[in-house]
């Protein structure tokens, strides 16, 4: 049976992913109990960085090892993938030694190129394209504070980026609304939007997407690997801040979401981190329950 992959949200139905969410919580609930559990015993993790990371890295590793496996970190630095031994051959042979592969790397191509050769499942861990493992964090994160997503409003705020493309599939996968802010110049993938122009509008002003808005996103003004703009995006991005004035346009009940890192004083204010309607500790936590519920779900095929 060919290996299931998990590049981007759309490698799941939309079931899938709702049970995927409601499993982590499952775990989660379970392991604060203190509740051993065992299911990847025996099982091993290749895990891929060739961009930097505390959480992904963390949640991973920690996951593995909770789940009775482990888990392996590969950098490019010191394994042969580093000195251009061509993708597909390391997928290859990566695949018959460990269970699953987790990639964090920039073209979102070399993850589609490792997934086609690889007989053990791929996790996307982040490209330059898409994050989709932060987003079962988000949707289980709501979903534990509030309820159901679906109907609902979100606003995203800032760049067009990984976070905010894997935003738009969420909007058509978990059935809300997505209003997204950007400036000129830093919108979403047009092709991206266009799948999904019925799940998203674009505005430019940050006030018409967070008006009545039930969850306001945001994520770092330069991302990995563009930090020689970080000065022009200070710029663009100067009137695209969640602060607690923009909050208050929110519904009453809004959440506020980083992925994290977030950078105060930039895309939030420094007190947006304590604000009430900020969720983010429990967000980044999750990253830990969804993961290892993702995890059992491609190496064991199954959520119980
Ligand atoms: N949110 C996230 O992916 O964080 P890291 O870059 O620390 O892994
Ligand atoms: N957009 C950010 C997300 C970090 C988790 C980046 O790609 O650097």
């Amino acid at each position: 049976m060919a290996a299931r992959h998990f590049l981007t949200l759309n490698d799941m139905s939309t079931t899938e992913l709702e049970d995927l969410v409601d499993h982590g919580t499952r775990l989660r609930n379970e392991w604060r109990l203190g509740t051993v559990r065992d299911s990847l015993k025996n099982r091993v993790l290749a895990m891929i960085f060739e961009k930097s990371s505390t959480r992904t890295r963390v949640s991973f590793e920690a996951g593995m090892a909770q789940l009775g496996g482990s888990a392996m970190f590969l950098s490019p630095r010191d394994t042969q993938l580093g000195r251009g031994e061509p993708i597909e051959d390391s997928a290859i042979v990566i695949s018959r030694m460990v269970d699953a592969v987790m990639i964090r790397t920039f073209a979102h191509e070399t993850v589609e190129t490792f997934a086609r050769a690889s007989q053990a499942p791929v996790i996307n861990a982040l490209t330059d394209d898409f994050h989709p493992c932060q987003l079962l964090a988000d949707m289980q994160t709501f979903r534990e504070h509030r309820g159901s997503i679906r109907g609902a409003t979100v606003a995203w705020i800032g760049d067009g980026n990984n976070m905010c493309h894997s935003y738009i599939n969420a909007a058509s996968q978990f059935g809300f609304h997505l209003n997204i802010a950007t400036p000129e110049g830093y919108d979403p993938d047009p092709e991206l939007m266009k799948k999904h122009g019925d799940r998203i509008s674009l505005v430019r002003n940050p006030a018409d997407a967070a008006r009545n808005a039930n969850l306001l996103v945001t994520d770092v003004w330069a991302s990995m690997g563009q930090e020689d703009e970080q000065k022009a995006r200070e710029k663009a991005f100067h009137d695209y801040q969640i602060n607690p004035a923009l909050m208050t346009l929110a519904d009453k009940d809004a959440l506020f979401m980083h992925c994290l890192p977030a950078h105060r004083g930039e895309e939030i204010s420094a007190d947006m981190i304590e604000h009430p309607a900020s969720v983010i500790w429990d967000e980044a936590e999750n990253r830990l329950h969804a993961q290892k519920a993702l995890l059992e779900f491609l190496i064991l095929n199954r959520l119980d």
